[in-house]
């Protein structure tokens, strides 16, 4: 294991204000979110897309990494050059999704396990070839009437470590996502108490397949009350929920947890890591940081819509939830920086 490589990595994936940028929807999910604007979907307009993010002047005042899907990793930007090469010059690390979704479990009614280990070598080689850095793996938990079970926890943790240590083993630093889903009437409690046999169980299993926590990412959602639940707690009572939970679950060897959004809205998450930054930061043995991607994406596409014309506006939108998320890694997110329009002068065309 080369230590000193990993050790590189992490500095600048976790380096001060900055976040992950996840950029890695998979061509079902990216065509389901242009169907919503009206963009054509197909693997120019997506293509468009990501250059168009990753042209957005002044993305590494604020994002250290960009995780990438399989089809975006080989593709080029309209200045010819690579995607990763264009990502390198910026200072910015790629990454790279590697799982292939989530399938139901059979005799599981409602519950999902990851697929994508079979032949997961080979490919990680051919990911670290192309230049990714990091990869990234998401398990799905769903809340439920009787669920998630402990068959669907266990297989899933299994299925996490087993991908993280390959990442170790080939050079690629593993981010282990392990998602409870947000959906449903649940309350904060119940999360707490379902994030929390999910964590132990993930590290348990990362344990037992010998990966080493030091050179890992946790990428994880925060501890809150399900979009449906009636009662929805405030900013700081979703804080102390979510570093308590963490406390008890995550070694003090991981380096950094990086959240993702999971349909929050923009400005919610933003407050929310924000607080857990101000007020339990010398409490915390980790860094605390974003890997969101509708969070920063949202806004942009819906500008977007596919047309050129509104390109520079929409990279605005990008600049702007980036520097409130950089903000936010800070614990110095504000409300009023929502309504801060100054753009770098490299935005005048
Ligand atoms: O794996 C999940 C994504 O990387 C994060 O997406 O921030 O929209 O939940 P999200």
């Amino acid at each position: 294991m080369n230590t000193t490589a990993f050790k590189s990595i992490l500095s600048v994936l976790l380096a001060e204000g900055k976040g992950v940028l996840a950029m890695d929807e998979s061509t079902p999910t990216c065509n389901k979110r242009f169907a919503q604007y009206g963009i054509a979907q197909n693997e120019e307009t997506r293509r468009s897309y990501r250059d168009l993010i990753l042209t957005t002047p002044g993305l590494n005042e604020f994002i250290s990494g960009v995780i990438l899907c399989d089809e975006t990793i080989r593709q080029f930007a309209t200045n010819g050059q690579t995607f990763i090469s264009l990502i390198n010059g910026l200072g910015i690390i790629p990454g790279i999704k590697v799982d292939m979704g989530a399938k139901d479990i059979v005799g599981h009614p409602g519950e999902k396990i990851t697929e994508g280990l079979d032949g997961l070598q080979g490919r990680l080689y051919d990911y670290a070839q192309l230049g990714a850095r990091f990869a990234k793996w998401r398990a799905v938990i769903t809340i439920g009437e009787g669920i998630p079970t402990r068959g669907c926890i266990q297989v899933n943790a299994h299925t996490l470590a087993r991908y993280a240590s390959l990442c170790q083993q080939v050079g690629l630093i593993p981010i282990v996502e392990p998602e409870v889903l947000m959906d449903g009437e649940h309350s904060l409690d119940r999360c707490f108490e379902v994030t929390q046999e999910v964590l132990h169980t993930v590290f348990n299993q990362l344990y037992e397949q010998k990966v080493a926590f030091e050179y890992m990412i946790l990428k994880a959602n925060m501890v809150l009350p399900g979009i449906n639940c009636l009662q929805q707690e405030s900013v700081n009572e979703v804080a102390e929920a979510t570093i308590s939970c963490f406390l008890r679950t995550v070694p003090a060897a991981v380096p950094g947890i990086a959240f993702l959004s999971g349909g929050q809205p923009g400005d919610l998450a933003a407050a929310r890591l924000s607080a857990m930054n101000m007020k339990y930061k010398f409490k915390m043995p980790w860094v605390l940081t974003f890997s969101f991607s509708r969070a920063i994406q949202q806004p942009a596409l819906a500008l977007w819509k596919g047309y050129p014309e509104n390109i520079l506006e929409a990279q605005k939108a990008l600049y702007h939830r980036s520097r409130c998320c950089s903000a936010a890694r800070l614990g110095e997110y504000s409300a009023s920086l929502e309504h801060d329009y100054t753009f770098p002068l490299i935005f005048q065309s």
